[in-house]
């Protein structure tokens, strides 16, 4: 396989976060501690740049789902592999993906998030596939929208590899 094709720079998405960061800070000022829920294992390196960047009391969770069969052909089932530590009954709480490919992953966090009765839930994306979309899921926080293209970096990996790398790029996958 390729180098990936740079698509967003290092540069680009340190902009978007601390934007996104900035609107998060003003949506929950006043409203106490916002509980940020990282979806393992593609979020960590967004987490940690947006949370650093909030100017509001926050505090770190993270959560695990993992995709029944091969990431690349999503059948839409989802299963917990780890659920939040803390108790989030009656705080605000916000999902930080990643990205938001079929939707399915999201939807499904939600219904399990809302089981622990929070007293709001929002989801934030640094990418979102809207033409991939197979769910209806309302995302609140979008860093950048994106084709259909499969993409690493920053996070996000192919078959484990490239989720260091500094900016986001494209890769083409072997057949
Ligand atoms: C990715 C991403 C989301 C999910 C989105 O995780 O982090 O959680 O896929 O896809 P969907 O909208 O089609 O449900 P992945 O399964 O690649 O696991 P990883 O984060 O551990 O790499």
């Amino acid at each position: 396989m390729d180098k990936p094709a740079l698509l967003i720079s290092e540069e680009d998405i340190r902009k978007r976060v601390a934007e996104l960061a900035e609107q998060i800070s003003s949506d929950y000022a006043d409203k106490g501690d916002l509980v940020l829920i990282g979806v393992l294992k593609g979020s960590f390196i967004f987490l940690a740049d947006l949370s650093r960047r909030l100017t509001i009391p926050r505090t770190i969770e993270f959560i695990a789902v993992s995709s029944y069969g091969h990431a690349s052909a999503h059948t839409g089932a989802v299963r917990l592999v780890m659920d939040v530590r803390g108790n989030i009954e009656n705080r605000h709480v916000l999902i930080v993906e990643d990205i938001v490919d079929t939707g399915h992953t999201l939807k499904y966090l939600i219904g399990v998030l809302e089981s622990h009765r929070p007293a709001s839930i929002r989801a934030c994306t640094l990418l979102h596939k809207a033409e991939a979309a197979e769910v209806d899921v309302s995302i609140d926080y979008v860093g950048f929208g994106i084709g259909n293209e499969w993409v690493v970096g920053y996070g996000l990996d192919f078959a484990e590899r490239d989720r260091t790398l500094p900016y986001i790029g494209t890769v083409t996958p072997d057949d």
